[in-house]
């Protein structure tokens, strides 16, 4: 059974004392469990999106609709709603309060009042879900980048949300700690049936959500698959995208005329679709 877990119906917002609203109609829906990818160039109102959805900004009017899990979200009910989200920002040093890690994941748990005497079990499974149990005892600002991100996906997922908001959360990592993060993000989605929403820049990222909204000067411009998506070399580079790796070789690759199949949208499928092929000749 699927259903949706957000549904976003006419989001028109505009901030105090701007005349162009920074989000204009914008409608969509994430599947319970999926994955969505959102992309655009610098001011198309991502980090707005997600401000709308955690309650932080408030449409222009009534006829804008947010519902999550089938409630709409309203002044009334935004703190009950907001228990169900776990947003993860671009810079990990705005994201910590606690003087160590395990502090850091106790204080988002602290205050859903969750019960003390399961809170160090908890916390515990949640830092070796990030693998990142040794470092219970340090002060996240001696951690790494990755290690950091890590933390807070910790912090996240120990409050068992619903929708994850991850907003450039990678962005600040070099590519292994991306890949990692990336990884991590997947096994929590599964293990948790964590719903994902990740603004992203990167296109090997937005390559493997389920879908991809594409936003551009606050309006969806497109939705739909990845492969979708990235098979509109105009589109993608009008939104100022590199083409996801494989992609882009897909598409040297029918320049010279050899086609590969649609459905060969990851690298270790790619691959083993040349070795294929080259031992077949
Ligand atoms: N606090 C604010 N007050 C007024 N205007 C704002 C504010 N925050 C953002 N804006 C404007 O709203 C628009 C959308 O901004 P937003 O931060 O949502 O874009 P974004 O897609 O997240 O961009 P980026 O890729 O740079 O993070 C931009 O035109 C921006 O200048
Ligand atoms: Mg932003």
């Amino acid at each position: 059974m699927s259903f949706n877990l957000v549904e976003v119906n006419n989001l028109t917002f505009t901030y105090r004392d701007e005349k162009q609203p920074a989000l204009e109609k914008v409608s969509f829906a994430l599947p319970a469990g999926s994955w969505t990818a959102v992309v655009g160039p610098n001011g198309s109102g991502k980090s707005t999106l997600t401000r709308l959805l955690d309650g932080l900004l408030w449409p222009d009017s009534k006829h804008s609709e947010i519902k999550i899990a089938g409630e709409r979200l309203t002044k009334q009910n935004v703190w009950s709603v907001r228990q169900q989200i776990g947003i993860v920002f671009q810079n990990p040093d705005n994201q910590f309060v606690g003087a160590t890690v395990a502090d850091d994941v106790a204080f988002g748990l602290e205050n859903q009042n969750f019960p003390p005497e399961k809170m160090q079990e908890r916390i515990e499974q949640a830092l070796a879900a990030v693998k990142m149990q040794d470092y219970a005892g340090t002060e996240p600002s001696r951690l790494s980048g990755g290690q950091k991100q890590r933390v807070a996906l910790a912090g996240i997922t120990a409050l068992r949300p619903k929708l994850l908001i991850l907003d450039e959360a990678t962005a600040m990592l070099d590519p292994q700690g991306r890949r990692d993060v990336i990884a991590l993000i997947q096994q929590l989605r599964q293990d948790y049936q964590l719903t994902v929403l990740s603004v992203t820049h990167d296109a090997d990222e937005a390559a493997l959500a389920d879908q991809v909204l594409v936003l551009s000067h606050g309006k969806v411009k497109a939705t739909g698959t990845p492969a979708d998506l990235f098979s509109q070399p105009d589109l993608i580079a009008s939104l100022g995208l590199k083409p996801p790796f494989v992609m882009d070789l897909k598409q040297r690759l029918a320049a010279k005329g050899i086609e590969v199949p649609a459905e060969i949208t990851e690298e270790q499928d790619l691959v083993n679709y040349l070795c294929q092929l080259s031992s077949t000749k």
